[in-house]
């Protein structure tokens, strides 16, 4: 799977974590940074990684700060982009079953790495279960459109 990653410095480390991760399990990895420690204001990496979710670029995308919560708000002003706040196993899968997330945001102050390692492959394996949520998200879907 192609996923864009970024994260702001509160992220850093666990995005590099990340990003070891997704590539020893054979994924494609577009970092859209940050690639040092020095201050970043998250949405100028929540956009970008966004956008290439929302126009297809990539098919997923992972953007950790220090709560992952900034980096949900700022995401999901893209088109097409459903970004979920993932605190553990249960909210990674449910965000994809029944969300059919294609975001996750994540915390890099909160989560240590072997947790951030489970959800991230659990988020990846969850397919939608559509039915009713597919109802929900199409509803989204349209308000998008207006
Ligand atoms: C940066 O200080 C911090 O605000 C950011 O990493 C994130 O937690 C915002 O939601």
């Amino acid at each position: 799977m192609k996923i864009a990653v970024g994260s702001d410095h509160r992220g850093l480390s666990a995005k590099e974590r990340v990003v070891s991760t997704l590539t020893r399990l054979g994924h494609e990895v577009i970092d859209f940074g940050t690639r040092a420690t020095d201050p970043v204001d998250y949405p100028d990496v929540a956009f970008p990684v966004a956008t290439a979710v929302g126009n297809g670029d990539a098919e997923r995308g992972i953007l950790i700060c220090g709560t992952g919560l900034g980096m949900s708000i700022a995401a999901n002003k893209v088109r097409g982009v459903r970004a979920a706040p993932c605190h553990d196993s249960v909210t990674a899968e449910l965000s994809r079953s029944h969300n059919d997330s294609n975001v996750m945001c994540l915390s890099g102050d909160l989560l240590g790495g072997e947790l951030i390692d489970r959800m991230v492959r659990i988020w990846l394996q969850t397919p939608f279960d559509g039915g009713r949520h597919a109802r929900r998200v199409d509803k989204i879907r349209d308000f998008e459109k207006k």
